[in-house]
């Protein structure tokens, strides 16, 4: 049975950590919709926020009226209270969410992922009572954006909903961990939670710290390129545009209390991924460097989608279209990457790459 729609033109969407990648592109595509749905952002604007992802929603007199930013932490309930009580709709895309970042600093992955969480579910959980005290006229829906990390390393098959969470990383643990709060507060106060378990997103306007924009963005600056390990570690790639359609249809069909997985459906290692990038840059394997690998580094993720595709969604956009677009974007857009390598990023970079790039090794195309 389908749920009644939980985003009908008009409603009004709290996304936070829509200064994000993935929360950006949803905003963009709703409100370009134009039907009248109003949406409020609320972000801390980490290193990884942007207000610039935001721009063409706030250069568009229309669509700028029916949104509205707000500055601040979804670990703050202060913050939080008020903007739970305007929503019917709220999606938390808010996370610290790069792995290597996580292996070095994990606490603010706690933070925002576990007490982040928590005080979205306490907001959502009162504004859920005060619905069945007649005090608003419907409780509100609450969407977790989550990741196939939570199920760990999968040497072969594909991870279903129902399998057990094995989190290998201070990242994947913290987001295993806000997803059984989602569970509890579903089971135990009858919130209307929903859980999607997204793969590997690509696209524009995506930090140049993930594999596609810093390989893409260094290729075109002809700057090394550090492959962890053998780079034979497989991904199952999704369109960021495909995963802002996914969570927007989820929220209209999925039936409170359902997790379900957001497959992209092209599952590539990494080599093979170096490689059409390259060649979308122009530039060679000259370029490649293999260095000490990620602690503990997940070999292999993949995803059934079979559930949400017998609801009716499957993704869009194929993979070689994607990344070319995806390049093309990063090259025509200098001034975005500049200004998204924000004053951590040089002591980032060191950090992490410095002493494997002395270490690396040039790379023979051919496994
Ligand atoms: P991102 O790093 O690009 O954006 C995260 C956003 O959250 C930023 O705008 C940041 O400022 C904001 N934020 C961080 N902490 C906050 C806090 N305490 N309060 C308010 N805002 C805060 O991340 P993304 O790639 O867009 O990921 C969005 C969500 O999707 C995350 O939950 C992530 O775990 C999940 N996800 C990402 C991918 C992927 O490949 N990128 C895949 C599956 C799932
Ligand atoms: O699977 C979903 C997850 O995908 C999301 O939940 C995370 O938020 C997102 O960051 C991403 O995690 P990964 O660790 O898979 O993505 P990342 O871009 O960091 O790395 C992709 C692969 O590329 C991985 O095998 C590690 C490798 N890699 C990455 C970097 C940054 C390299 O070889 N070199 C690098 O410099």
């Amino acid at each position: 049975m389908t749920r009644s729609p939980a985003v009908p033109g008009g409603a009004h969407i709290l996304v936070t950590g829509g200064a994000g990648f993935i929360g950006s592109q949803l905003v963009r595509d709703v409100l370009s919709r134009r039907d009248g749905t109003r949406i409020t952002v609320l972000d801390k604007l980490t290193y990884a926020g942007n207000r610039a992802n935001l721009a063409p929603v706030e250069s568009d007199p229309e669509q700028a009226a029916r949104f509205a930013f707000v500055q601040g932490d979804i670990a703050d309930p202060a913050v939080v209270a008020p903007l739970a009580a305007e929503a019917d709709t709220i999606v938390n895309a808010a996370a610290e969410t790069h792995v290597d970042r996580s292996i070095l600093d994990p606490e603010a992955f706690l933070r925002t992922g576990v007490i982040g969480v928590h005080v979205l579910l306490e907001a959502v959980r009162h504004e859920t009572e005060r619905a069945a005290d007649g005090a608003r006229p419907a409780a509100p829906r609450f969407l977790q954006v989550s990741t196939d990390e939570v199920y760990g390393s999968i040497p072969a098959g594909r991870s279903v909903e129902t399998d057990a969470l094995g989190p290998r990383s201070p990242y994947a643990a913290a987001k295993a961990a806000g997803e059984l709060l989602v569970r509890a507060y579903h089971v135990t106060y009858n919130i209307d939670a929903v859980v999607t378990r997204g793969s590997n997103t690509y696209g524009p306007y995506q930090h140049p710290e993930k594999l596609i924009p810093l390989f893409v963005t260094n290729a075109l600056a002809g700057a090394p390129l550090p492959m962890y390990g053998d780079g034979m570690q497989v991904r199952d790639w999704l369109h960021v545009a495909d995963h802002a359609a996914a969570i927007d249809f989820v929220l209209r069909h999925a039936e409170p209390g359902d997790v379900l997985n957001v497959a992209g459906g092209t599952e590539l290692p990494n080599r093979d991924v170096i490689g059409r990038l390259l060649a979308a840059c122009g530039r060679d394997w000259s370029l490649v460097r293999t260095v000490p690998d990620r602690p503990g580094h997940d070999r292999r993720y993949a995803m059934d989608g079979g559930r949400l595709a017998a609801l009716g969604w499957r993704p869009q956009v194929a993979f070689d279209d994607g990344l070319a677009a995806t390049v093309a974007w990063y090259r025509e857009h200098p001034d975005w990457i500049a200004q998204s390598r924000t004053a951590d990023w040089d002591a980032y970079y060191a950090r992490q790459y410095a002493e494997r790039l002395e270490r690396g090794v040039a790379v023979d195309e051919v496994r």
